[in-house]
């Protein structure tokens, strides 16, 4: 067992957010576990992190599904006794109006982007107590959510709806497991310029987009904070009069 690194679970880790956070908190010592689903891109981004200098153990996986997200956790476990942060960064969406919008991309999304947070959670919270127990940062959760999951936008109701409810998630582990000093926090930007907002790009420039390493820079930030100091979400947006928009 190692016990002197912090260490953290992304997910979502092979491109976009999830590989800026994980490159990020590589920089910052962090040993991690990283997951996504497909294999190839998860270990080119691991190499990438261990040519760094990194710890990195990859585990390709669809952490909404139990029995891998279950996997995902016990590789981590079968390494190390605690769990510092665990960064959910894997999620997914789609656009459509709400009077055809097909009930199994709903139920994805929700399956995606919350029934994979709460799986990962649950199996880890005795891992992030313990590394909270020790210390002086706590243990945390960082989800990333989505301003349209602050305030909807239209065409985006899955989406929305399932991101307002990781934002809640997020404010339950706080409430809850705060006192044993877990605490979560969901950032939650506008357009963040990765593969997901490629369908974008005839609408609005990339370059205006928020940039991954931004996003990763705040993650890295609350992880830095000391364990008194909770943050329940943050909002990201871009210049502009959208403001509370994406
Ligand atoms: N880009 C934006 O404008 C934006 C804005 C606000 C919030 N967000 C949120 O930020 C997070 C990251 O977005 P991104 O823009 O970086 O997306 P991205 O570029 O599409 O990357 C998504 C990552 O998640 C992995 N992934 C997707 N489904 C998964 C699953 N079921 N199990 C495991 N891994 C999975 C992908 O790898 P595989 O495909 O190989 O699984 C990939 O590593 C998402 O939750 C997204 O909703 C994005």
């Amino acid at each position: 067992m190692m016990v002197s690194k912090r260490t953290a679970l992304v997910t979502g880790a092979s491109r976009g957010i999830g590989l800026a956070v994980a490159r990020r908190l590589a920089a910052e010592g962090f040993a991690l576990t990283l997951a996504a689903r497909r294999p190839e891109p998860l270990h080119e981004a691991a190499a990438q992190l261990r040519a760094l200098g990194a710890e990195v153990t990859a585990v390709p996986a669809d952490v909404s599904d139990e029995a891998q997200a279950e996997a995902v956790a016990g590789e981590h476990l079968s390494r190390y006794d605690a769990l510092d942060v665990l960064a959910l960064c894997a999620g997914t969406g789609s656009v459509g109006s709400l009077d055809d919008y097909p009930v199994r991309r709903w139920d994805r999304q929700f399956a995606v982007n919350v029934r994979s947070a709460f799986l990962l959670v649950q199996r880890l919270l005795p891992a992030l107590r313990t590394a909270a127990a020790r210390s002086e940062h706590g243990a945390r959760v960082v989800a990333i959510a989505s301003i349209t999951g602050v305030t909807a936008e239209p065409g985006l109701a899955a989406y929305s709806a399932s991101k307002a409810a990781l934002i809640s998630l997020c404010e339950s582990i706080t409430v809850s497991e705060g006192a044993q000093g877990v605490t979560a926090t969901a950032v939650s930007p506008g357009y963040v310029e990765t593969d997901m907002t490629a369908w974008m790009h005839d609408r609005l420039d990339p370059a205006a987009m928020i940039r991954a390493e931004d996003v990763a820079e705040l993650v890295a930030g609350v992880c830095r904070l000391s364990r008194t100091a909770v943050v329940p979400n943050i909002v990201m947006t871009r210049p502009g009069p959208q403001l509370w928009r994406a």
